[in-house]
C-alpha cells in the first residue's frame, strides 16, 4: 500500500527519501515520486513502476544543504498508475503526498471547480493541495493547512510543502499511520511505518488520529483535536537485520525457513511446566468471558477461523468469526461478557481497525493479536498479545500466519486452564511445534520437483476438514496471490454439494489428509473427486494409492502438529509454482502488504 517518507535536515535529501521508500517497497506500489524544497526552490520527480525508474529520473539532481524533502510510493485507488496520478500532487506553489482515501474529494473538487480551479489527475489527493492554495489566498500557510485538514473526510496521512511558508513541513494524520522520528543531530524524519526510520532516528512519536501540525529544524508543533500538545518522543526499538535475505532467493523463502526459530520465540517464557502463562494478561480476569468474536482480513482471517475451532474445543467457549470489511457495515450484536479479538500482522489494516473501533464503541472488551507493537490496532485495543514474528517483508504472509495460529492456540489453552482441565497433551504438542516446521533439503527438493506438474489447469481446490479447512483456505490464498492461478479452499465434505461439478483431470485437488483429524471422512471425499478424474496431490502421513502425487508428512500424535507441517508444505508449493511461472514472489502484482484503505 502507499508509503510516505519525509526529511528535514542538511544531508543529501533525495537519497534519504529514495532509501526510505526502498524500505517501504515490500508493501506494494505502482508509481513513486519525491519533492525537495530548499529556500524557494521546489523540485519534484515522479515515475511509474519500480523505484529504479524514479532514481534514474532524478540521477543528476543534487540536494545537499538545509531543506525539506517528501517522498511517496503509490498503490492506485483513484485513477490508474500513471505519472500524472503519482504523488506529489502539485498546486501553483505547493505540493502534497498522501496515504489513505479522501472520501469527500468529489464534493471538494466540485466546490473548487466552481471557483475556477482545474485538476490534472484523477486522484482524490490532488484536492488537498488545491484546497490548501484556495485557503492560502487569504490565510497564512498554517491556517490554510488547518482549514484544509478540517474539511477532509476519510483516512489520511499527509505531508505538504509550500513556498508560501518555505520553512515548514505541514503534516496531518487520521486513520492512517504517520510517525515522526528524530536523532541526536537534530534531523527530523516522517514515515508511514517504522522501517524507513530504523538506523536514522533514535526516537519517535506515533501520531494519534486527528493530529496535524508543522515542523522544521527548530520547531515541532502538534495539535490533536485542535488542542496544542506537548508530545514526548519514545525510543525506536528495531534493528535492520530483517532487511537482508541471508542467501535466500526471496524474503518469503527466508521467512518460511525462519518459522521454526520464530515459533520457538512465540513460546519463549510463555510455557511453564504444563501451564501457559502470559505476563501481559497476569492481572486480567477473563473468567466471565462466555463468547469470543474473532475479526480479521485475509490470512489473519484464516488464523481466526482456525482458532475458533480451538477456542470451542479446548476452552469450551463459543467462538464466531467475522470478516472485518463485512462486520463494519453489519448491525452486529455484541453481547455482554464477550471478548472481541482482532487479528492483524501489520496492526494498520483499515477494515480491521475500523471493526475494532466499532466493537469498542459498542462496549465490547477488545483484544488485539498483532505483530507490530505500537501499531494503531495495538494502541486502540484494551488488551493485546504480540505474535513475535519479526518484520515480515514478503507480501504473502507466512511466518505471521504461523505465529498467529500458535498464539491463539496458546490463548485457548490459557483460557481453558481457568477451567481446571487436563491440558497435558495440548502443552506437549505446543512445545513440539517448532520441530514441525523445519524445512529439510529433501522436502524442499520434492516440492520443487512436484511443482512443475501444477503450472496450468483450470483450477485448484485445496480441501480439508476441521482446522484443515481454514488451512485449505490459506493454502489456496497463497497459491493465487503468488501464481495468479485460480485456487479455492473448501471444506472437504462440501465438494459434493456443487463444486464437484468442476472435477476433471485439469482440476487439481490438493488434499490435506491428517491422520489425527477425520482421516477416513476426508479420504471418502477425496475418493469422490478421484472417481471424477480430478488430479490429486495428497499431503498425509498415510500412503494413499489413488494419489497422482503424494507428499508424506511425519507421523504425529496431535493434529495441530500435522497442521503446522502441512502449512509449511502449502507455503513452499505456492512459492515453487510462482518461481517456475517467473512471477515476483515477494511483490505479487496488484497486492499490498498493509492495506490501509477500505
Ligand atoms: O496486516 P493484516 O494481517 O491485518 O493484513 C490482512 C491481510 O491484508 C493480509 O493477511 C493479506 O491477506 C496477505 N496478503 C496474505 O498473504
Amino acid at each position: 500500500m502507499c508509503g510516505i517518507v519525509g526529511y528535514i535536515g542538511n544531508k543529501e535529501k533525495k537519497q534519504i527519501i529514495l532509501d526510505g521508500l526502498k524500505e517501504l517497497e515490500y508493501r506494494g506500489y505502482d508509481s513513486a515520486g519525491l519533492a525537495v524544497m530548499k529556500g524557494l526552490e521546489l523540485d519534484f520527480f515522479k515515475a511509474v513502476g519500480k523505484l529504479e525508474n524514479l532514481t534514474n529520473k532524478c540521477a543528476s539532481f543534487e540536494s545537499e544543504g538545509y531543506g525539506f524533502a517528501i517522498g511517496h510510493t503509490r498503490w492506485a485507488t483513484h485513477g490508474k498508475a500513471t505519472e500524472i496520478n503519482a504523488h506529489p500532487h502539485l498546486g501553483e506553489y505547493s505540493c502534497v503526498i498522501h496515504n489513505g482515501i479522501i472520501e469527500n474529494y468529489k464534493e471538494i473538487k466540485d466546490k473548487l471547480e466552481k471557483n475556477g480551479i482545474s485538476f490534472l489527475s484523477q486522484t482524490d489527493t490532488e484536492v488537498i493541495v488545491k484546497l490548501f492554495e484556495f485557503y492560502a489566498k487569504d490565510l497564512n500557510a498554517f491556517e490554510a493547512f488547518k482549514h484544509t485538514v478540517k474539511e477532509l473526510k476519510g483516512a489520511f496521512a499527509i505531508l505538504l510543502l509550500s513556498k508560501k511558508d518555505q520553512n515548514k513541513v505541514f503534516f496531518a494524520k487520521n486513520a492512517a499511520p504517520l510517525i515522526i522520528g528524530r536523532n541526536s543531530q537534530n534531523e527530523l524524519f516522517f514515515a508511514s511505518a517504522d522501517s524507513p526510520l530504523v538506523g536514522l532516528s533514535e526516537e519517535v512519536i506515533y501520531l494519534e488520529d486527528l493530529s496535524f501540525g508543522y515542523a522544521n529544524k527548530d520547531e515541532l508543533v502538534i495539535y490533536e483535536n485542535d488542542e496544542l500538545k506537548n508530545k514526548s518522543f519514545s525510543k525506536l526499538l528495531s534493528d535492520k537485520s530483517y532487511a537482508k535475505k541471508d542467501g535466500f532467493r526471496f524474503f518469503m523463502e527466508k521467512e518460511i525457513y525462519e518459522q521454526s526459530r520464530v515459533l520457538s520465540e512465540v513460546l519463549m517464557g510463555r510455557v511453564n511446566g504444563d501451564e501457559v502463562i502470559f505476563d501481559e494478561l497476569e492481572n486480567e480476569d477473563l473468567s466471565d468471558i462466555n463468547e469470543i468474536t474473532l475479526c480479521a482480513c485475509g490470512t489473519s482471517y484464516h488464523a481466526a477461523l482456525a482458532s475458533a475451532y480451538l477456542f470451542e474445543r479446548i476452552a469450551k467457549i463459543k467462538a464466531k468469526v467475522e470478516i472485518a470489511s463485512e462486520f463494519r457495515y453489519r448491525e452486529a450484536i455484541i453481547s455482554k461478557n464477550s471478548l472481541f479479538i482482532v487479528i492483524s500482522q501489520s496492526g494498520e489494516t483499515a477494515d480491521t481497525l475500523e471493526a475494532l473501533k466499532i466493537a469498542k464503541e459498542k462496549g465490547a472488551r477488545t483484544f488485539a493479536v498483532c505483530n507490530v507493537d505500537n501499531s494503531s490496532i495495538v494502541r486502540l485495543a484494551h488488551l493485546s498479545l504480540l505474535t513475535r514474528a519479526g518484520i515480515e517483508k514478503g507480501v504473502a504472509s507466512t511466518k505471521a500466519f504461523a505465529t498467529q495460529v500458535l498464539t491463539l492456540w496458546m490463548l485457548a489453552i490459557f483460557m481453558a486452564q481457568k477451567k481446571n482441565q487436563n491440558l497435558n497433551d495440548e502443552i506437549k504438542a505446543l512445545l513440539h511445534i517448532p520441530n514441525c516446521v523445519v524445512v529439510t533439503q529433501k522436502l524442499h527438493d520434492k516440492i520443487h520437483r512436484i511443482s512443475k506438474r501444477y503450472l496450468d489447469g483450470h483450477g485448484f481446490f485445496y480441501i480439508g476438514r476441521d482446522v484443515f479447512y481454514p488451512l485449505a483456505l490459506e493454502g489456496a490464498l497463497k497459491l493465487k496471490e503468488l501464481s495468479y492461478l485460480h485456487a479455492e479452499g473448501y471444506p472437504a465434505g462440501e465438494m459434493k454439494h456443487g463444486p464437484i461439478a468442476l472435477a476433471d483431470s485439469k482440476l487439481y485437488t490438493i488434499a490435506l489428509m491428517p491422520k489425527n483429524m477425520l482421516y477416513e471422512k476426508t479420504k471418502s471425499n477425496v475418493e469422490e473427486l478421484i472417481a471424477r478424474d480430478s488430479t490429486l496431490l495428497s499431503i498425509s502421513p498415510l500412503e494413499f494409492d489413488l494419489s497422482d502425487d503424494f507428499i508424506r508428512t511425519t507421523e504425529q500424535e496431535h493434529y495441530m502438529c500435522e497442521f503446522f507441517e502441512m502449512m509449511l508444505i502449502t507455503q513452499l508449493l505456492a512459492m515453487e509454482i510462482s518461481i517456475r511461472l517467473g512471477n515476483d514472489v515477494d511483490m505479487p502484482r496488484n497486492l499490498a502488504k498493509s492495506v490501509t484503505v477500505e
